[in-house]
Protein backbone atom coordinates (compact mmCIF):
# COMPACT_ATOMS: atom_id res chain seq x y z
CA UNK A 1 0.00 0.00 0.00
CA UNK A 2 1.07 3.81 -0.78
CA UNK A 3 3.47 4.63 1.94
CA UNK A 4 3.89 8.33 3.52
CA UNK A 5 8.21 7.67 1.95
CA UNK A 6 6.93 7.44 -1.34
CA UNK A 7 4.93 10.52 -1.27
CA UNK A 8 7.88 12.27 0.19
CA UNK A 9 10.53 10.95 -2.55
CA UNK A 10 7.53 12.06 -5.07
CA UNK A 11 8.36 15.40 -3.61
CA UNK A 12 12.14 15.45 -3.93
CA UNK A 13 11.32 13.80 -7.84
CA UNK A 14 8.62 16.85 -9.16
CA UNK A 15 9.77 19.67 -7.39
CA UNK A 16 11.90 21.31 -10.11
CA UNK A 17 8.69 20.22 -12.45
CA UNK A 18 5.89 21.81 -10.41
CA UNK A 19 4.83 24.66 -8.84
CA UNK A 20 4.32 25.07 -4.50
CA UNK A 21 0.66 26.83 -4.74
CA UNK A 22 -0.31 29.38 -2.44
CA UNK A 23 -2.15 28.73 0.45
CA UNK A 24 -4.28 31.51 1.83
CA UNK A 25 -6.71 32.20 4.81
CA UNK A 26 -10.12 33.67 3.78
CA UNK A 27 -11.70 35.81 6.48
CA UNK A 28 -14.83 35.89 4.20
CA UNK A 29 -15.34 32.23 4.65
CA UNK A 30 -13.72 32.06 8.14
CA UNK A 31 -16.23 34.69 8.97
CA UNK A 32 -19.27 32.74 7.56
CA UNK A 33 -18.83 29.66 9.25
CA UNK A 34 -17.03 30.52 12.30
CA UNK A 35 -14.20 28.38 11.30
CA UNK A 36 -10.53 29.37 10.69
CA UNK A 37 -10.56 28.79 6.77
CA UNK A 38 -7.81 27.99 4.18
CA UNK A 39 -8.03 27.53 0.73
CA UNK A 40 -4.95 25.65 -0.68
CA UNK A 41 -5.20 27.24 -4.20
CA UNK A 42 -3.95 24.31 -6.30
CA UNK A 43 -5.82 26.10 -9.46
CA UNK A 44 -2.66 27.86 -9.83
CA UNK A 45 -0.69 24.67 -10.96
CA UNK A 46 0.61 24.43 -14.11
CA UNK A 47 -2.30 23.37 -16.80
CA UNK A 48 -5.02 24.62 -13.67
CA UNK A 49 -5.01 21.14 -11.84
CA UNK A 50 -3.12 19.08 -9.47
CA UNK A 51 -2.90 16.01 -11.92
CA UNK A 52 0.82 17.30 -13.41
CA UNK A 53 1.83 16.21 -10.19
CA UNK A 54 1.28 12.59 -10.51
CA UNK A 55 1.69 12.59 -14.32
CA UNK A 56 5.05 14.19 -13.40
CA UNK A 57 5.83 11.40 -10.87
CA UNK A 58 4.85 8.46 -12.79
CA UNK A 59 7.08 9.86 -16.22
CA UNK A 60 9.82 10.08 -13.88
CA UNK A 61 9.81 6.65 -12.78
CA UNK A 62 9.82 5.11 -16.00
CA UNK A 63 12.88 3.11 -17.16
CA UNK A 64 15.25 4.60 -20.03
CA UNK A 65 13.23 1.33 -22.31
CA UNK A 66 9.68 2.28 -21.73
CA UNK A 67 10.63 6.34 -21.94
CA UNK A 68 11.84 5.60 -25.35
CA UNK A 69 8.55 3.37 -26.50
CA UNK A 70 6.18 6.84 -24.95
CA UNK A 71 2.82 6.57 -22.89
CA UNK A 72 -0.85 6.47 -23.64
CA UNK A 73 -3.55 7.29 -21.53
CA UNK A 74 -7.53 8.18 -21.98
CA UNK A 75 -8.79 11.19 -20.87
CA UNK A 76 -10.86 14.38 -21.43
CA UNK A 77 -10.32 16.05 -18.42
CA UNK A 78 -7.42 17.53 -16.45
CA UNK A 79 -5.37 14.02 -16.32
CA UNK A 80 -4.97 14.60 -20.42
CA UNK A 81 -3.02 18.19 -19.68
CA UNK A 82 -1.30 16.64 -16.83
CA UNK A 83 0.52 14.08 -19.05
CA UNK A 84 1.27 15.72 -22.09
CA UNK A 85 2.63 18.35 -20.50
CA UNK A 86 4.71 16.38 -18.30
CA UNK A 87 5.92 14.00 -20.53
CA UNK A 88 6.77 16.58 -23.29
CA UNK A 89 8.68 17.93 -20.37
CA UNK A 90 10.45 14.71 -19.63
CA UNK A 91 11.06 14.47 -23.77
CA UNK A 92 8.64 11.25 -23.80
CA UNK A 93 6.27 11.11 -26.45
CA UNK A 94 2.23 10.65 -25.68
CA UNK A 95 -0.76 9.59 -26.99
CA UNK A 96 -4.00 10.89 -25.43
CA UNK A 97 -7.31 9.41 -26.29
CA UNK A 98 -10.47 11.62 -25.76
CA UNK A 99 -13.87 10.20 -26.21
CA UNK A 100 -15.16 11.96 -30.39
CA UNK A 101 -16.93 15.00 -28.76
CA UNK A 102 -14.55 15.77 -26.58
CA UNK A 103 -14.75 19.55 -26.21
CA UNK A 104 -12.21 22.00 -28.53
CA UNK A 105 -11.09 23.41 -25.92
CA UNK A 106 -9.61 20.49 -24.31
CA UNK A 107 -8.44 19.21 -27.60
CA UNK A 108 -6.41 22.08 -28.22
CA UNK A 109 -5.19 22.77 -24.94
CA UNK A 110 -3.86 19.00 -24.62
CA UNK A 111 -2.10 19.36 -28.34
CA UNK A 112 -0.78 22.49 -26.82
CA UNK A 113 1.03 20.94 -24.11
CA UNK A 114 2.84 18.74 -26.91
CA UNK A 115 0.32 15.65 -26.42
CA UNK A 116 -0.98 13.44 -29.55
CA UNK A 117 -4.77 13.78 -29.65
CA UNK A 118 -6.85 10.57 -30.89
CA UNK A 119 -10.39 11.22 -30.70
CA UNK A 120 -12.26 7.66 -31.21
CA UNK A 121 -15.07 6.35 -29.00
CA UNK A 122 -18.63 8.13 -28.39
CA UNK A 123 -18.00 7.98 -24.29
CA UNK A 124 -14.89 7.76 -21.96
CA UNK A 125 -14.72 4.09 -21.54
CA UNK A 126 -14.64 3.34 -25.27
CA UNK A 127 -11.90 5.92 -25.47
CA UNK A 128 -10.10 3.94 -22.69
CA UNK A 129 -10.47 0.47 -24.68
CA UNK A 130 -8.54 2.32 -27.74
CA UNK A 131 -5.81 3.42 -25.10
CA UNK A 132 -5.17 -0.12 -24.35
CA UNK A 133 -5.22 -1.33 -27.53
CA UNK A 134 -2.66 1.44 -28.50
CA UNK A 135 -0.94 0.42 -24.72
CA UNK A 136 -0.54 -2.89 -26.54
CA UNK A 137 -0.01 -2.51 -30.21
CA UNK A 138 2.84 0.51 -29.98
CA UNK A 139 3.89 -1.02 -26.39
CA UNK A 140 3.51 2.23 -24.80
CA UNK A 141 2.88 2.45 -20.95
CA UNK A 142 -0.35 3.43 -20.06
CA UNK A 143 -0.90 6.22 -17.24
CA UNK A 144 -3.91 5.47 -15.24
CA UNK A 145 -5.14 8.67 -13.89
CA UNK A 146 -5.96 7.30 -10.40
CA UNK A 147 -5.22 3.61 -10.02
CA UNK A 148 -1.41 3.35 -9.76
CA UNK A 149 0.68 4.05 -6.51
CA UNK A 150 3.36 6.35 -8.70
CA UNK A 151 0.22 8.56 -9.41
CA UNK A 152 -0.93 9.24 -6.42
CA UNK A 153 2.27 9.78 -4.62
CA UNK A 154 2.67 12.61 -6.76
CA UNK A 155 -1.03 13.72 -6.26
CA UNK A 156 0.12 13.46 -2.36
CA UNK A 157 2.91 16.18 -1.87
CA UNK A 158 0.07 18.31 -2.26
CA UNK A 159 -0.97 17.12 1.01
CA UNK A 160 2.85 17.81 2.40
CA UNK A 161 2.41 21.47 0.84
CA UNK A 162 -0.72 21.74 3.15
CA UNK A 163 1.02 20.65 6.70
CA UNK A 164 4.02 22.72 5.50
CA UNK A 165 2.41 25.77 5.06
CA UNK A 166 -0.28 25.36 7.68
CA UNK A 167 1.17 23.28 10.46
CA UNK A 168 -1.97 23.94 12.65
CA UNK A 169 -4.72 22.19 10.19
CA UNK A 170 -7.32 20.60 12.01
CA UNK A 171 -9.16 19.11 8.83
CA UNK A 172 -8.41 18.85 5.33
CA UNK A 173 -11.31 18.55 3.13
CA UNK A 174 -10.58 17.09 -0.64
CA UNK A 175 -12.64 16.71 -3.77
CA UNK A 176 -13.23 12.69 -5.02
CA UNK A 177 -13.54 11.83 -8.21
CA UNK A 178 -11.18 7.93 -8.56
CA UNK A 179 -9.70 8.85 -5.24
CA UNK A 180 -6.15 9.00 -6.61
CA UNK A 181 -5.62 12.05 -4.91
CA UNK A 182 -7.32 12.00 -1.73
CA UNK A 183 -5.17 8.87 -1.33
CA UNK A 184 -2.28 10.69 -1.73
CA UNK A 185 -3.12 13.45 0.29
CA UNK A 186 -4.71 11.55 3.39
CA UNK A 187 -1.00 9.45 3.23
CA UNK A 188 0.91 12.57 3.22
CA UNK A 189 -1.05 14.74 5.53
CA UNK A 190 -1.29 11.31 8.55
CA UNK A 191 1.99 10.55 7.80
CA UNK A 192 3.00 13.88 9.36
CA UNK A 193 0.15 14.28 12.07
CA UNK A 194 -2.37 11.28 12.49
CA UNK A 195 -4.46 13.52 14.34
CA UNK A 196 -5.53 15.57 11.02
CA UNK A 197 -8.93 14.91 10.09
CA UNK A 198 -8.80 14.15 6.17
CA UNK A 199 -12.98 14.68 4.90
CA UNK A 200 -13.57 13.26 1.10
CA UNK A 201 -16.19 15.26 -0.99
CA UNK A 202 -18.14 13.48 -4.07
CA UNK A 203 -20.74 15.22 -6.29
CA UNK A 204 -24.38 13.56 -5.37
CA UNK A 205 -24.98 12.82 -9.03
CA UNK A 206 -21.62 11.22 -8.73
CA UNK A 207 -21.34 9.65 -5.03
CA UNK A 208 -19.21 6.11 -6.41
CA UNK A 209 -17.22 6.36 -2.97
CA UNK A 210 -20.33 6.83 -0.74
CA UNK A 211 -22.05 4.13 -2.39
CA UNK A 212 -18.82 1.81 -2.15
CA UNK A 213 -18.33 2.35 1.77
CA UNK A 214 -22.04 1.87 2.27
CA UNK A 215 -22.25 -1.22 0.66
CA UNK A 216 -18.80 -2.09 2.31
CA UNK A 217 -17.45 -3.09 -1.63
CA UNK A 218 -16.24 -0.62 -4.73
CA UNK A 219 -19.90 0.01 -6.57
CA UNK A 220 -19.90 0.95 -9.92
CA UNK A 221 -22.66 3.66 -10.84
CA UNK A 222 -24.57 3.01 -13.74
CA UNK A 223 -24.75 6.73 -14.92
CA UNK A 224 -23.29 9.85 -13.32
CA UNK A 225 -24.77 13.18 -13.47
CA UNK A 226 -23.10 16.81 -11.81
CA UNK A 227 -21.63 19.78 -12.91
CA UNK A 228 -18.65 19.16 -11.15
CA UNK A 229 -17.27 16.93 -14.50
CA UNK A 230 -13.37 16.31 -13.36
CA UNK A 231 -15.34 13.64 -10.30
CA UNK A 232 -17.74 12.89 -12.39
CA UNK A 233 -16.50 9.10 -12.09
CA UNK A 234 -18.59 5.94 -12.65
CA UNK A 235 -16.48 3.70 -10.03
CA UNK A 236 -13.52 4.81 -7.31
CA UNK A 237 -10.49 2.91 -7.95
CA UNK A 238 -9.44 -0.34 -6.92
CA UNK A 239 -6.16 0.79 -4.91
CA UNK A 240 -7.02 4.27 -3.53
CA UNK A 241 -10.28 2.46 -2.31
CA UNK A 242 -8.36 0.53 0.35
CA UNK A 243 -6.36 3.36 1.16
CA UNK A 244 -9.65 5.20 1.89
CA UNK A 245 -11.06 2.69 3.61
CA UNK A 246 -7.89 3.15 5.65
CA UNK A 247 -6.94 6.26 6.09
CA UNK A 248 -9.70 9.10 5.36
CA UNK A 249 -11.89 9.97 8.07
CA UNK A 250 -15.46 10.51 6.27
CA UNK A 251 -16.94 10.78 2.64
CA UNK A 252 -19.96 13.01 2.11
CA UNK A 253 -21.97 14.92 -0.83
CA UNK A 254 -23.01 17.99 -1.81
CA UNK A 255 -25.27 18.84 -4.32
CA UNK A 256 -25.15 20.93 -8.23
CA UNK A 257 -26.45 24.02 -6.33
CA UNK A 258 -24.31 24.01 -3.65
CA UNK A 259 -21.20 23.38 -5.77
CA UNK A 260 -22.26 26.08 -8.16
CA UNK A 261 -22.92 28.57 -4.93
CA UNK A 262 -19.60 27.97 -3.95
CA UNK A 263 -18.22 28.91 -7.64
CA UNK A 264 -19.94 32.01 -7.27
CA UNK A 265 -19.03 33.28 -4.19
CA UNK A 266 -15.22 32.51 -5.02
CA UNK A 267 -15.31 34.30 -8.07
CA UNK A 268 -17.25 37.46 -6.35
CA UNK A 269 -15.25 37.28 -2.54
CA UNK A 270 -12.10 35.86 -3.46
CA UNK A 271 -11.39 36.89 -7.29
CA UNK A 272 -10.75 32.91 -7.81
CA UNK A 273 -12.28 30.60 -10.78
CA UNK A 274 -12.65 27.25 -10.24
CA UNK A 275 -14.48 24.55 -11.91
CA UNK A 276 -17.18 22.19 -10.60
CA UNK A 277 -14.78 19.47 -8.74
CA UNK A 278 -12.51 22.38 -7.76
CA UNK A 279 -15.17 23.88 -5.86
CA UNK A 280 -16.76 20.66 -4.09
CA UNK A 281 -14.49 21.23 -1.03
CA UNK A 282 -15.60 24.42 0.05
CA UNK A 283 -18.91 23.84 -1.17
CA UNK A 284 -18.72 20.82 1.71
CA UNK A 285 -17.52 23.23 4.41
CA UNK A 286 -19.96 25.47 3.29
CA UNK A 287 -23.44 23.68 3.16
CA UNK A 288 -22.29 22.48 6.74
CA UNK A 289 -22.00 18.59 4.93
CA UNK A 290 -20.01 17.35 7.79
CA UNK A 291 -19.80 19.48 11.38
CA UNK A 292 -16.98 21.08 12.55
CA UNK A 293 -16.27 23.00 15.21
CA UNK A 294 -15.98 26.71 16.03
CA UNK A 295 -12.71 27.92 15.25
CA UNK A 296 -11.20 24.59 13.41
CA UNK A 297 -8.36 25.47 11.36
CA UNK A 298 -10.00 23.74 8.07
CA UNK A 299 -8.38 23.30 4.79
CA UNK A 300 -10.45 23.19 1.83
CA UNK A 301 -8.63 21.83 -1.52
CA UNK A 302 -9.52 24.12 -4.60
CA UNK A 303 -8.17 21.60 -7.22
CA UNK A 304 -8.37 22.60 -10.54
CA UNK A 305 -9.77 25.77 -12.44
CA UNK A 306 -10.71 24.79 -15.57
CA UNK A 307 -14.18 25.52 -15.97
CA UNK A 308 -15.73 26.14 -19.17
CA UNK A 309 -16.43 30.13 -19.76
CA UNK A 310 -20.15 29.35 -20.70
CA UNK A 311 -20.79 27.12 -17.85
CA UNK A 312 -19.33 29.76 -15.45
CA UNK A 313 -21.56 32.48 -16.88
CA UNK A 314 -24.40 29.93 -16.40
CA UNK A 315 -23.19 29.46 -12.77
CA UNK A 316 -22.67 33.15 -12.15
CA UNK A 317 -25.91 34.10 -13.52
CA UNK A 318 -27.30 31.51 -11.50
CA UNK A 319 -26.29 32.92 -8.25
CA UNK A 320 -26.98 36.12 -9.12
CA UNK A 321 -30.68 34.83 -9.67
CA UNK A 322 -30.66 32.86 -6.32
CA UNK A 323 -29.55 36.03 -4.27
CA UNK A 324 -31.73 38.33 -5.98
CA UNK A 325 -29.62 40.35 -7.74
CA UNK A 326 -30.99 39.34 -10.96
CA UNK A 327 -34.45 39.01 -11.59
CA UNK A 328 -36.44 38.86 -15.07
CA UNK A 329 -39.85 40.39 -14.85
CA UNK A 330 -42.88 40.32 -17.25
CA UNK A 331 -45.69 42.48 -17.08
CA UNK A 332 -48.47 44.75 -19.61
CA UNK A 333 -49.35 47.94 -20.21
CA UNK A 334 -51.30 50.77 -22.51
CA UNK A 335 -49.87 50.68 -26.22
CA UNK A 336 -49.62 54.14 -26.12
CA UNK A 337 -47.05 56.45 -26.53
CA UNK A 338 -45.00 57.16 -23.05
CA UNK A 339 -46.22 54.16 -21.18
CA UNK A 340 -42.84 52.62 -21.66
CA UNK A 341 -41.50 55.78 -19.87
CA UNK A 342 -44.03 55.54 -17.19
CA UNK A 343 -42.97 51.98 -16.31
CA UNK A 344 -39.12 52.26 -16.59
CA UNK A 345 -39.93 55.29 -14.06
CA UNK A 346 -40.84 53.26 -11.39
CA UNK A 347 -38.07 50.98 -12.00
CA UNK A 348 -35.76 54.25 -11.32
CA UNK A 349 -37.64 55.17 -8.31
CA UNK A 350 -36.97 52.10 -6.47
CA UNK A 351 -33.11 52.21 -7.84
CA UNK A 352 -33.29 49.11 -9.55
CA UNK A 353 -30.49 49.01 -12.69
CA UNK A 354 -32.09 47.69 -16.31
CA UNK A 355 -30.12 45.36 -18.08
CA UNK A 356 -32.17 44.61 -21.01
CA UNK A 357 -35.92 45.29 -22.12
CA UNK A 358 -38.07 43.51 -24.60
CA UNK A 359 -41.24 45.46 -25.69
CA UNK A 360 -43.56 43.06 -27.80
CA UNK A 361 -47.18 44.11 -29.17
CA UNK A 362 -47.49 40.45 -31.01
CA UNK A 363 -47.47 38.51 -27.57
CA UNK A 364 -50.36 35.76 -27.04
CA UNK A 365 -52.77 36.10 -24.43
CA UNK A 366 -52.79 39.99 -23.72
CA UNK A 367 -55.80 42.73 -25.66
CA UNK A 368 -55.02 44.34 -28.39
CA UNK A 369 -53.95 48.09 -27.46
CA UNK A 370 -51.70 46.14 -24.98
CA UNK A 371 -48.07 45.50 -24.99
CA UNK A 372 -45.96 43.07 -23.05
CA UNK A 373 -42.72 43.80 -21.70
CA UNK A 374 -40.01 41.73 -20.39
CA UNK A 375 -37.54 43.44 -17.83
CA UNK A 376 -34.17 42.02 -16.93
CA UNK A 377 -33.09 44.02 -14.00
CA UNK A 378 -29.79 44.46 -11.51
CA UNK A 379 -31.01 44.14 -8.17
CA UNK A 380 -29.90 44.95 -4.50
CA UNK A 381 -31.71 41.03 -2.75
CA UNK A 382 -34.62 39.20 -2.15
CA UNK A 383 -36.37 42.67 -0.16
CA UNK A 384 -35.29 44.53 -3.04
CA UNK A 385 -37.32 42.68 -5.51
CA UNK A 386 -40.36 42.27 -3.48
CA UNK A 387 -40.13 46.29 -2.92
CA UNK A 388 -40.05 46.82 -6.50
CA UNK A 389 -42.60 43.94 -7.21
CA UNK A 390 -45.13 46.00 -4.83
CA UNK A 391 -44.60 49.34 -6.77
CA UNK A 392 -45.37 47.87 -10.11
CA UNK A 393 -48.45 46.39 -8.91
CA UNK A 394 -49.68 49.29 -6.94
CA UNK A 395 -49.00 51.13 -9.75
CA UNK A 396 -51.40 48.93 -11.95
CA UNK A 397 -48.80 46.91 -13.67
CA UNK A 398 -49.88 43.00 -13.20
CA UNK A 399 -46.24 41.02 -12.70
CA UNK A 400 -44.73 37.35 -13.79
CA UNK A 401 -41.38 36.38 -11.93
CA UNK A 402 -39.77 34.65 -14.83
CA UNK A 403 -36.47 34.05 -12.85
C1 LIG B 1 -10.17 19.41 -10.66
C2 LIG B 1 -10.23 18.01 -10.14
N1 LIG B 1 -10.45 17.84 -8.83
C3 LIG B 1 -10.52 16.61 -8.30
C4 LIG B 1 -10.38 15.48 -9.08
C5 LIG B 1 -10.48 14.13 -8.42
O1 LIG B 1 -9.24 13.42 -8.45
P1 LIG B 1 -9.25 11.85 -8.30
O2 LIG B 1 -9.85 11.30 -9.56
O3 LIG B 1 -7.81 11.49 -8.14
O4 LIG B 1 -10.07 11.55 -7.12
C6 LIG B 1 -10.16 15.61 -10.46
C7 LIG B 1 -10.01 14.44 -11.31
O5 LIG B 1 -9.87 14.52 -12.50
C8 LIG B 1 -10.08 16.91 -11.00
O6 LIG B 1 -9.86 17.11 -12.32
Amino acid sequence: MLSFDDVFVARDRIEESIRHTPLERSNTFSQRTGADIHLKLELFQRTGAFKLRGATNRIGMLSESEREAGVVTASAGNHAQGVALAASRAGVDSTIVMPEHAPISKVNATEGYGGTVVLHGSDYNEAQSHAHEIEREEGRTYLHAFDDPAVMAGQGTVGLEIVDDCPEVDTVVVPIGGGGLIAGVATAVKGIDPEVRVVGVQASGAASAVESFEADEIVELDTVDTIADGIATRRIGTQPFEIIRERVDSVVTVSDPEIAMAISLLVERSKVVVEGAGATALAAVLADAFEYESGETIVSLLSGGNIDPNVLTTVLMRGLVQSGRYVKLKTVLKDRPGALMELTRIIADNRANVYGIQHDRTARDIGMGSAEVVLDLETRGPDHVDQLVDSLENNGYPVETLV
